[in-house]
């Protein structure tokens, strides 16, 4: 199979670049590299095409898209914050970008397209935890610009035949996930804090909760959606987590104990467009996929603390 990864040099797209290719996929990435990092692929770099290019230009995509089978796509402007204070560059990459790569893809012939969507797109709706079959309440510009982008891939699988599955991450944390960016996640921040003995700032009273999940998990769920039968996957979209639901206390304090490491955090007021509480449910990816998250979260903190410090 060749498949392009859009985002390969992110986070969570260079680990999928690692699954695939352990899987003898052909890979090609398409990344502009802004949070993005060539150190990433620094590893698979002999053995990948990348191009680097932008989602926002139609002839990028299509450049791209040429002759893959797959696309998984993951470049987007990831952080809810910085959709607060951008909300038209948020857009410009996570709607127009996926509408260009699934137009692009139609054209090309592709068979499956796999998107990278989020659990923001729920909301602070109050049901926990989160099923697939529950109103959509985005609450921030990134939130909606992800729903935008799973419409835009429904429409075109049911207007236009081409295959669109819909992964709805929850919180990703893993080796190489940046720790440096303004909109860094807070798990790459609190292990910085640890690692450099500065103390982190805690946002609200940090009882709020996430469904934290090892990156790996995400990597072979994609690869499963990409795989699976059409009536199983195509049009259908799927949380990807653990199923659990943490509070970032409580992920401090565990960071803190796997580190041996005691930093008392700082705690400021809760950020705008903040969600509560984040949980899913996982049972449709189980069901129809197959698919079932592997490494646990304590195991997924050591792993990461274990791994060398992202790199730019
Ligand atoms: P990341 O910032 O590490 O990766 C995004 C990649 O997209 C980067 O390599 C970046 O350079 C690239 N990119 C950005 N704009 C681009 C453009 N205009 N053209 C081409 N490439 C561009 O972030 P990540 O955490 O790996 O996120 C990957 C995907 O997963 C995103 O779509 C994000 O919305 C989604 N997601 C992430 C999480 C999480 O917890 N990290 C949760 C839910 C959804
Ligand atoms: C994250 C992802 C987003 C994804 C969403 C849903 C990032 C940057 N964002 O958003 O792409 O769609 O999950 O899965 O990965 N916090 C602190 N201190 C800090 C940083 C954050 O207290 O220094 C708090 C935040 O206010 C929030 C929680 O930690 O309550 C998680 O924040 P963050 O890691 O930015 O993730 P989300 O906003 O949940």
């Amino acid at each position: 199979m060749r498949v392009l990864v859009t985002g390969g040099a992110g986070f969570i797209g260079s680990h999928l670049v690692e699954a695939s290719l352990a899987q003898g996929f052909e890979v090609r990435v398409l990344d502009s590299l802004v949070t993005g990092h060539l150190a990433n692929l620094a590893p698979f770099q002999k053995r990948i095409v990348l191009q680097k290019g932008d989602v926002r230009s139609l002839e990028d995509c299509d450049r791209a898209v040429r002759g893959c089978d797959t696309v998984f796509h993951l470049a987007a402007l990831p952080s809810v914050q910085r959709s607060v204070e951008d909300p038209s560059g948020s857009h410009a990459v996570n709607c127009t970008g996926t509408v260009n790569i699934l137009e692009s893809a139609r054209a090309r012939g592709v068979r499956r397209v796999v998107y990278a969507s989020s659990s923001s797109i729920y909301g602070d709706s109050p049901e926990l935890p989160k099923r697939e079959d529950q109103p959509p309440r985005p609450l921030s510009p990134y939130a909606a610009s992800k729903l935008a982008g799973e419409l835009y891939g429904r429409a075109f699988s049911a207007s236009m035949g081409l295959e669109f599955v819909a992964m709805r991450f929850f919180n990703i944390f893993g080796p190489r996930q940046d720790p440096d960016s303004p909109y860094a996640a807070v798990v790459p921040i609190f292990i910085h804090a640890l690692r450099t003995g500065k103390a982190p700032t805690i946002y609200g009273d940090g009882e709020q909760t996430r469904d934290f999940t090892y990156v790996t998990n995400v990597a072979e769920a994609l690869l499963v959606a990409a795989q699976a039968p059409a009536d199983k996957a195509s049009g259908k979209v799927f949380n990807v987590a653990c199923g659990g639901r943490t509070s970032l206390n409580t992920i401090y304090e565990t960071l803190q104990s796997l580190s041996g490491t005691r930093l008392p955090a700082v705690y400021a007021a809760a950020r705008t467009g903040d969600v509560r509480h984040s949980q899913a449910d996982i049972s449709a990816a189980k069901a129809a996929l197959g698919w079932t998250p592997r490494v646990g979260l304590e195991e997924g903190l050591r792993l990461t603390l274990a791994a060398p410090a992202a790199t730019a």
